[in-house]
């Protein structure tokens, strides 16, 4: 798969496709249905500092063209992943990223500290579209200065690269970006889901148990992909392009778009080898559009005409 050989962030990947964090467990649990080597890479489930258990059932619905989830962020807890999951994990020849996320910068800075003693990791993603609990709440995500606050912090304990990922749930995506940029990430990556509320007219109740959920798959792509050119037009690390993605050719839309890789995520229920199959379909696409390098396709949108 030579066409497709990228990097991110100075990691080599064999190809731009990774599992999306959260669809696609801590990998190994895969490893029976997908050649986990043969993946570009793969975004674990969300790690914070101590295990949670998560939200109430019904934590998933289908809605038209995707789903909404309310998950909760159940996870194992940092320490257990270390444990139990990290060293074989370490041994499968693919770029492995850590989710990280937690509620308060303190928190996101501890689950990275545990994992710098450990190897088999490429880089860290941060899940920012958290509540920070000691600032009344606001979304780390939604706010330049709380966002540069928790990413300075990690990238100063922080070896490896640091992805930040964003939300989309705000109105202009660019002084985001740039503030995560500023503050020392390696990439960004977009889009995590947009809140979203199902209806049970009949009983007058939500359709999740936590009440609203975040709405994904291939409904959000239009939007994700709005988002993913603003982004890379506004910083010059690169993104990480993600919502939606089902085909190789969604790949390469978001790769002309502004994206130096992509990542696969809700595909991944009905088909669990997708990000792989995925990876097949943008190398076919390339081959009939004779490009010889992925690499070539990158930001390469003609918005205008005359462009
Ligand atoms: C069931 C589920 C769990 C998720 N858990 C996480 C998570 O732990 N951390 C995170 O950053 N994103 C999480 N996400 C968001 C996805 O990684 C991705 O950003 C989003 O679903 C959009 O991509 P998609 O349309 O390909 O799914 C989750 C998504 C789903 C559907």
């Amino acid at each position: 798969m030579s066409r497709l050989a990228s990097s991110l962030c100075g990691i080599e990947l064999r190809n731009p496709v990774l599992a999306a964090s959260g669809t696609f467990a801590y990998g190994l649990e895969f490893a029976g249905l997908v050649d986990l080597a043969e993946l570009g890479g793969l975004v674990v489930k969300g790690l914070s500092r101590e295990p949670m258990d998560g939200n109430p059932p019904p934590r998933i619905w289908e809605a038209e063209g995707g789903m909404i989830n309310s998950i909760g962020l159940q996870n194992i807890g940092v320490r257990a992943f270390v444990r139990d999951k990290l060293p074989a994990l370490a041994k499968i020849p693919t770029a492995v990223f850590a989710n990280v996320f937690g509620y308060s910068t303190a928190d996101y800075v501890e689950v990275v500290r545990v994992l710098e003693g450990e190897a088999g990791l490429a880089g860290y993603e941060l899940n920012v579209s958290c509540p920070n609990t000691q600032h009344g709440g606001i979304f780390f995500s939604n706010d330049t200065a709380l966002l540069a606050e928790v990413v300075e912090a990690v990238c100063r304990v922080a070896r490896r690269p640091v992805i930040v990922k964003l939300s989309p749930n705000v109105a202009r995506i660019e002084p985001l970006a740039r503030a995560a940029e500023q503050a020392g990430a390696a990439a960004i990556s977009l889009v995590n889901t947009f809140v979203a509320l199902a209806v049970d007219a009949r009983h007058r109740r939500p359709r999740i148990g936590a009440g609203f959920g975040g709405l994904s798959g291939p409904a959000i792509k239009p939007i994700a992909l709005r988002l993913v050119y603003e982004a890379a037009r506004a910083v010059s690390i690169p993104v990480v392009g993600l919502g939606g993605i089902a085909t190789g050719e969604d790949a390469a839309e978001f790769l002309v778009a502004g994206a130096t890789a992509v990542q696969v995520g809700t595909a991944t229920f009905w088909d669990p080898s997708s990000p792989l199959r995925v990876a097949r379909e943008l190398e076919r696409f390339l081959k009939e559009e004779k490009i010889a390098s992925v690499r070539e396709m990158v930001g390469t949108l003609r918005m205008k005409e005359n462009e």
